[in-house]
């Protein structure tokens, strides 16, 4: 079986989830749970990132240790995955032993290597944002009232040689064209590496910040940020068990277009280049949820809580929800009555109605049991050929990333054996007396009911839940592989179906 390791990105330890970061756990896990289906041995982590400054702060002013912060946030992030049911094999946090362990370990190589450097560094320093100012941080040629009091300072440091880098990166680029995705961000990683690049500053020192992973060079250091985060995608895989060596280099990273350019694409690479690591095999950056056109985030306030969604309409309209409206790539507005009409009318009209009518109807015009496929006239040919259809583009879709486009055409598939139904009468063919009606009415129900296990097969990595609720109710064994359970055929045969639900009840 072929390995796929895939990651989100390690959200901050420094607030509450929000629906930023459950749509990019649902996304990966969705990419997760297809590669299983696909017959991939699947490894998916996601995690906390704990250091850094705000999170020593938010600490301080708790009156708690920043660790203590820590292990409140990442309970409530893991509350958040369980309930949208992320199936993630792992969780790394970056105040675990196995992950310092390896921090340490690359930059002591790294260091040996004599790629990182102790310099003196001159720069106008802001004390209340706690960081070096750029020029371009003025406005009207003054420092802003933000930054509070701004001095100038000699600071010494040490320095990763991102520069030396730099033409390795462009080559790798433009020799994986599936290293960064969706294809159209990759001119703009290549257009940020046409200006030259400065060496990587990774460290802080102790007295300006502490909650951080020390140096193994340099006692009065910790490093900083992103040579810290971004190690957990291999610490991870090679810390806790040996066996997990096998899993890199990672398949896919998931993470937001914010965090693409420069840490991602550039940073990230030349370290593992430069550590004599081998690269990831693709790069996937997604769009932002916006409100009012802004970009959901903590510092704005203005977010979704992702739980009292799912909390009112379950984990799985909330799931198809995101990736059905989201294009992976670009952005998207939230809208709670977009949610609401898309929960009223893909789910509860067309999928959720389809189930229970059938089940209803297959209760009460055959006893429940399944009648076999005996009569096949053009309007059950021509809806197998419309699944025929249906199912290859969404395979397209699905392997391309596309899910909001695989998720149509199999609610398209899902309102064409609505169609049908409309077409065919089955409540009518059942009041006649024909004989040849009674046949017909026979057919038309395996017909549906073959097409609604088809349905629930396409939709198990997006509606895991609802997915095992249909088949439950079909008297179906859980799938494996899509290979075997996406064609057409008599399984359900003779099977007796269980008394209609109420999927999507009315909100
Ligand atoms: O960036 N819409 O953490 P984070 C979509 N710790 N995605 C969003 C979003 C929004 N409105 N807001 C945030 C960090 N995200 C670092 C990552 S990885 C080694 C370290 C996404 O909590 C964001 O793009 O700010 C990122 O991928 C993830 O949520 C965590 O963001
Ligand atoms: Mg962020």
């Amino acid at each position: 079986m072929k390995n796929f390791y895939l990651t989100t990105a390690i959200d901050y330890a420094n607030g509450s989830p929000h629906l930023g970061h459950a749509y990019e756990k649902i996304l990966t896990d969705v990419i997760a749970r297809t590669k299983r289906l696909e017959g991939h041995n699947v490894h998916f982590l996601t995690g906390l990132d704990e250091h850094g400054q705000k999170v020593q702060q938010g600490a301080e002013k708790e009156g708690i240790s920043p660790q203590e912060r820590c292990d409140k946030v990442a309970s409530e992030f893991q509350e958040m995955l369980t309930k949208l049911n992320v199936s993630h094999d792992d969780y790394i946090r970056t105040t675990e032993t196995r992950h310092k362990k390896v921090v340490s370990n690359i930059l002591q190589t790294l260091y040996k290597k004599g790629e990182i450097y102790q310099t003196e560094y001159q720069g106008f320093y802001s004390t209340r944002a706690e960081q070096f100012l750029q020029e371009k941080d003025k406005v009207d040629g003054k420092w802003p009232e933000i930054f509070g009091e701004v001095t100038e300072i000699t600071e010494s440091n040490y320095f990763f040689k991102l520069s030396k880098y730099q033409d390795w990166l462009v080559q790798h680029i433009t020799e994986n064209q599936d290293f960064i995705l969706p294809t159209n961000r990759q001119a703009q990683v290549l257009e940020f590496l046409k200006e030259p690049l400065n060496d990587l500053c990774i460290s802080r020192p102790k007295e300006r910040l502490s909650w951080g992973i020390p140096l193994p060079f340099d006692d009065n250091f910790v490093t900083y940020v992103w040579f810290d985060a971004l190690v957990n995608y291999y610490s991870a895989v090679v810390s806790k068990d040996p066996d997990r060596e096998n899993f890199w280099p990672a398949n896919l990273h998931v993470i937001g277009k914010d965090i693409l350019t420069p840490p991602h694409a550039v940073y990230w690479p030349i370290m593992l280049h430069a550590s004599g690591l081998k690269t990831p095999q693709s790069i996937l950056a997604h769009g932002w949820w916006t409100t009012s056109g802004a970009k959901m985030s903590k510092s704005t306030g203005e977010t979704v809580d992702p739980l009292s969604l799912v909390d009112q309409y379950g984990a799985d309209s909330f799931r198809y929800f995101v990736m059905r409206e989201m294009t992976v790539g670009q952005d998207a507005e939230f809208s709670l009555e977009r949610f609401q009409s898309r929960y009223r009318a893909d789910l509860g009209n067309d999928l959720g109605n389809l189930l229970s009518r059938l089940l209803h109807m297959t209760q009460s015009y055959v006893d429940g049991v399944v009648p076999a496929v005996n009569l096949c006239e053009s309007y059950e040919i021509g809806l197998q050929e419309r699944w025929e259809k249906a199912k290859n583009s969404m395979l397209q879709h699905f392997r391309a990333y596309r899910f909001n486009l695989g998720l149509e055409e199999i609610f398209g598939f899902v309102r064409a054996i609505n169609k049908y139904a409309d077409d065919r009468l089955p409540w009518k063919l059942a009041k006649s007396e024909d004989p040849q009606d009674l046949q017909t009415l026979r057919a038309c129900l395996s017909t549906m009911l073959e097409g609604l296990r088809l349905v629930s097969v396409a939709i198990s990595p997006v509606m895991p839940t609802v997915h095992a609720q249909i088949h439950e109710r079909l008297a179906l064994p859980s799938i494996k592989l899509w290979e075997d359970e996406l064609v057409w055929g008599d399984t359900l045969t003779g099977k007796t179906v269980k008394e209609k639900i109420i999927l999507f009840p009315r909100d």
